[in-house]
């Protein structure tokens, strides 16, 4: 690049003349007005300045419009060895939240429910054990933000509770540990500290980074703790989703039933859901009839963070099966075709591999 007059550059810029010799005052270079001619280094010196103010003012602008995304509740998994205390520590939060609705109370199963404390709210996966996350995380999807791995203190470590924290590592869910049963005259908190130092995770009572929290599903004593970790964990990791996106989730569970059809369970991730949308999940398509809660209310919209049960899908989706929101029948259809396409394609590349390789073997 050669000289360049400062009412060129600033074309070339997109600016002002205004704006160039104000960047230029700042600079320090002088000029006797906007027809001076700038050296070749002082217009390149100029480049790289709205370069890098270009870029400052992307990002700045990326974050504000990340801030701007409200927050959401975090999802959280419970995990263990067998007879840890998995399922009581589940029953234990659902009562808890029971207890806070008058009458009543009937609960349905739609595979999360919700925890309301006053630091916020929690979404736990309804299925205890680590199958139903497996299957769920072999399909791709990332549902729990967080995995409460129970140990009981009676016990300490056991083979499933390291399986636990192998799964939520490559989930890459936060883990928070439960140690469990504290109410029992057997347990020892601190055998559950060294257990987890062995696997080279140092608590933070002995100085580390890893929560480990005593509780007793039974008595109830320190889940509130546990909550309030949960929640804390959850404000670091900054979790938002926009309410106003195209509707994205996973399918928790499906079922068919005799006189509804079918079934399914479903965790809204991003976006809303609502009543007349319609949905693609692996192969399935659906259009949404109807939605209910886990407190069995009608729903009509379902935002992220929450768990309803569904009606209006063609076929059996899978748990762990992403959905997103469609535009109309025709797209559902459509995409929903190209997958079983795609799928019956590989798999047909598939036997012409198997069968050349068999032709190899045999020569
Ligand atoms: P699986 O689903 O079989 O893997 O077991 P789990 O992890 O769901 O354990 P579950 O909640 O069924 O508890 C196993 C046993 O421990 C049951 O008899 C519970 O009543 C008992 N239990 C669980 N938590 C506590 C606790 O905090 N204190 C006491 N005293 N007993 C508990
Ligand atoms: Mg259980």
């Amino acid at each position: 690049m050669a000289k360049i007059r400062i009412y060129q550059l600033a074309k070339e810029l997109e600016m002002s003349n205004d704006e160039l010799l104000k960047i230029l005052d700042d600079m320090g270079v002088t000029y006797k007005s906007h027809a001076s001619t700038l050296e070749e280094d002082t217009a390149l010196a100029v480049k790289e300045l709205i370069g890098e103010q270009k870029v400052a003012e992307a990002a700045r602008k990326a974050e504000e419009a990340r801030k701007s995304i409200p927050h959401r509740p975090p999802v959280v998994v419970i995990m263990g060895h067998v007879d840890h205390g998995k399922t009581s520590l589940l029953d234990y939060l659902r009562k808890s939240r029971i207890a806070e609705k008058e009458a009543g109370g009937i609960t349905q199963h739609v595979g999360a429910f919700e925890v309301k404390t006053p630091g916020g709210t929690v979404v736990f996966i309804d299925t205890p054990g680590h199958e139903a996350f497996t299957t769920i995380r072999q399909r791709g999807a990332k549902v729990a933000d967080i995995a409460v791995i129970v140990i009981a203190a009676t016990e300490g470590v056991m083979p499933q509770t390291k399986e636990a924290i192998a799964h939520a590592k490559a989930s890459g869910a936060k883990i928070i540990f439960a140690a469990n049963k504290m109410d029992l005259p057997g347990a020892d908190i601190n055998k559950v500290y060294q257990d987890l130092m062995q696997l080279g995770l140092v608590p933070v009572a002995y100085g580390g980074d890893v929560e480990v929290l005593p509780i007793s599903a039974k008595t109830g004593q320190g889940v509130a703790d546990l909550l309030e970790t949960i929640l804390l964990m959850a404000e670091l990791e900054d979790l938002r989703a926009d309410p106003k996106a195209e509707a994205q989730g996973v399918i928790l569970e499906a079922r068919v039933d005799k006189q509804a059809g079918v079934l399914a369970s479903l965790l809204v991730q991003q976006g809303t859901l609502r009543i007349g949308d319609y949905v693609v999940a692996g192969e399935c398509w659906g259009k949404i009839k109807a939605m209910s809660d886990a407190e069995g209310n009608r729903r009509t919209e379902a935002g992220p963070g929450s768990a309803v049960q569904v009606l209006g899908f063609s076929e059996l989706p899978s748990a762990g099966d992403t959905f997103t929101w469609v535009p109309d029948q025709v797209a559902a259809k459509e995409i929903t075709e190209e997958r079983i396409e795609e799928r019956k394609a590989s798999e047909a590349r598939g036997d012409l591999q198997r069968a050349r390789s068999l032709a190899d073997l045999m020569r």
